[in-house]
């Protein structure tokens, strides 16, 4: 039978509690170009916990950002993250094919998820053998197929066609991948602090080891402001970007945002904590932050101290063309809240 070709092309749509990213991409001949991007900010009461509370909101924001893109591409790639719908583990079993890994999944993952295995959409990824015996490296996703759905709806209601649903911490492990060299003994953390999660995924020689998501992120410099000052969540966001709200010193602001940011900071390693519980020579060489949280000042600086690991603040279009049309000083300063949806831009239909 003749079928329609379908294009290829995509673009990328990350539904943030914070921000709404679109982001297009072209394939070119030794890379990747920017084709369009666009942000929009959501008010903080759309998006709470990972749930879509207004969803007609979120629909409008959707398409505003999508029109202002000015894109006739309907197809996206979408994202979910959140530690209550999204469970990722690396196990070991014995020695499969593709094929039959696939036919016996959901017996693997039914010991191994938390969650009731109806209620789930499976996939997985074989990471190889292990060095001694019959045994081998798998990771298993499980997304609730309820948050699925509320994302897909939303989109669909927006006009546009989910072709991919990945996970947050799997988009940068693609945008990473495209940006750094990855080196085959180094162990290196992307950490995603954005408005309400912190997707924190740990790659060893280019490959997902460890992933956490937590259920915090930069609102709480922003509620904390707000608390302190008594002020409005506008406000509270202007004196987190450095600007500045009559009466309220600017010593004071930067003491709030430093005990919030240690809030984090304590978050983040507690990750670390599961990550050594979890893995083998679990040192760690260096973290690459993503998401608005780092560009709260201090917050990288401080995670590093704290940690004790190198920080580099994360060059989403580090190895993509840009073309002249695009302020390169813009794109540099959002660069750390766009590289979920760079990540997302690089999928392409028909990937797994
Ligand atoms: N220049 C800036 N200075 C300080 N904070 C910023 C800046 N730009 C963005 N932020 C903060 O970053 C957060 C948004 O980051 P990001 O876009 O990564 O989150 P999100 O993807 O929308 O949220 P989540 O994934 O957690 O639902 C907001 O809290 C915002 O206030
Ligand atoms: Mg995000």
């Amino acid at each position: 039978m003749f079928q329609r070709q379908r294009s290829k092309e995509i673009f990328g749509l990350d539904i943030g509690s914070g921000y709404i990213k679109a982001l297009q991409l072209k394939e070119i001949k030794d890379g990747h170009q920017l084709e369009r991007l666009s942000i929009t900010q959501l008010p903080p009461e759309l998006i709470v916990d990972g749930s879509i509370i207004d969803s007609l909101s979120v629909v409008e924001a959707i398409k505003s950002t999508v029109s202002e893109m000015g894109i006739k591409i309907k197809e996206v790639a979408i994202a979910v993250s959140g530690h209550s719908s999204v469970i990722i583990k690396r196990i070991s079993i014995p020695i499969m094919t593709e094929e039959e890994l696939s036919e016996s999944i959901k017996f693997e993952a039914e010991q191994h998820i938390p969650f009731d295995i109806e209620d789930v959409n499976l996939d997985f990824q074989i990471l190889g053998a292990k060095e001694s015996g019959n045994q081998m490296d798998i990771l298993i996703i499980a997304v609730k197929k309820s948050k699925i759905n509320e994302y897909v709806s939303v989109v669909g209601e927006a006009g546009l066609t989910p072709v991919i649903v990945d996970v947050d911490a799997f988009a940068l492990g693609n945008m990473y991948e495209i940006n750094y060299e990855v080196k085959a003994d180094e162990s290196i953390a992307l950490i995603n602090a954005g408005a309400s999660t912190i997707n924190m995924n740990v790659l060893k020689g280019g490959g997902s080891v460890f992933t956490r998501d937590s259920s915090a992120g930069s609102n709480l410099h922003t509620e904390a402001l707000q608390k302190e000052f008594a002020i409005s969540f506008d406000d509270a966001e202007r004196l987190k970007y450095g600007g500045s709200v009559e009466g309220v010193p600017q010593d004071a602001v930067a003491s709030v945002l430093t005990s919030a940011s240690e809030a984090l900071i304590a978050e983040i390693s507690r990750s670390f904590d599961y990550f050594k519980g979890a893995v083998n020579n679990a040192d760690v060489h260096g973290i690459v932050l993503c998401g608005g949280c780092s560009l709260v000042k201090g917050f990288a600086p401080l995670l590093s101290e704290s940690v004790g690991i190198n920080v580099k603040i994360v060059e989403p279009f580090k190895n993509i063309k840009i073309p002249a049309t695009f302020d390169k000083n813009y794109l540099k300063n959002i660069g750390p809240i766009a590289a979920v949806a760079v990540g997302l831009a690089l999928r392409r239909i028909g990937d797994r």
